[in-house]
């Protein structure tokens, strides 16, 4: 069996890790992909550690038994809560995870000032603070957790006056408060919402998200393996989802300009 041809497996709470996917994609165009939300037990960010974890799990043992060449773990909640456990049962497999992009916001300028928007659950995790004991000297950074956001995304609500408000609500006593230099989207959802929240933010603040970064870990992974499929190679996506009725949100948001 030629292991280069076997799918990248992506997983995501829901629709969110699309924005991680796209960027896969648009690097390594000639990759299969096999793409799971699952929307049915969305949001991850709001439950138990233990709970996330059992989900995580279970989902990674189906994709690995249908044979997948690497696991790309394209939600912060699930990597928070489960990478560790992940990597020690499939190791015959490149196993990527993400984590908000903290350090380019933190590296950008002298000691800048970053709010770092992420779930409930990413933001109280003992790796998300193990990341800001890693740049606390670089930059002050505030977290602040978003319960509810990532039900807009999933609705397919991008630019509704409901979610207008909701950000506004949420992000301008930050906005006042701390002047922010930087906002980091430490969800797989909210890249697809970035266009209001630069609206709400203002040209002066830069965001960062860690799509961009993953998929370059995912390509320098399965090349150190001799993974990468032949570049002249016609590659192929199949969207799965744990309520059936999202697939044709995946594609949307897998076509729409973020
Ligand atoms: N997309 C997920 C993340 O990156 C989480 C959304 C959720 O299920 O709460 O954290």
């Amino acid at each position: 069996m030629n292991k280069r041809k076997l799918p990248i497996a992506f997983f995501d709470s829901g629709v969110g890790g699309i924005s991680v996917l796209r960027e896969a994609v648009a690097l390594m165009p000639g990759e299969n992909y096999t793409y799971f939300g699952d929307s049915a037990n969305a949001p991850y960010g709001t439950k138990s550690v233990e709970e996330i974890r059992r989900l995580t799990l279970s989902h990674a043992e189906r994709f690995y038994r249908q044979g997948i060449k690497a696991l790309v773990v394209a939600c912060n909640t699930a990597t928070s809560a489960a990478i560790g456990p992940l990597r020690e049962i499939y190791t015959q497999i490149p196993v990527i995870g993400i984590e908000p992009a903290l350090k380019p916001a933190a590296l950008m300028s002298e000691h800048p000032t970053v709010i770092v928007m992420a779930t409930p659950l990413t933001v109280s995790a003992a790796k998300f603070n193990d990341l800001l004991g890693q740049y606390s000297d670089r930059a002050d950074v505030i977290p602040l957790g978003c319960p509810g956001l990532m039900e807009f995304v999933e609705e397919g609500s991008l630019d509704t006056p409901q979610l207008r408000r909701y950000l506004q609500e949420l992000l301008t006593p930050y906005l006042e408060k701390f002047a922010p230099d930087a906002i980091v989207l430490g969800c797989t959802h909210y890249p697809f919402v970035r266009p209001l929240i630069r609206q709400i933010a203002g040209e002066r603040v830069r965001i960062f998200d860690g799509g961009a970064g993953t998929a370059r870990e995912l390509q320098r992974r399965l090349k150190m393996e001799n993974l990468l499929s032949d570049p002249s190679s016609q590659g192929s996506i199949t969207f799965d989802e744990s309520l059936p009725e999202k697939i044709g949100l995946c594609r949307t948001l897998m076509n729409a300009c973020i």
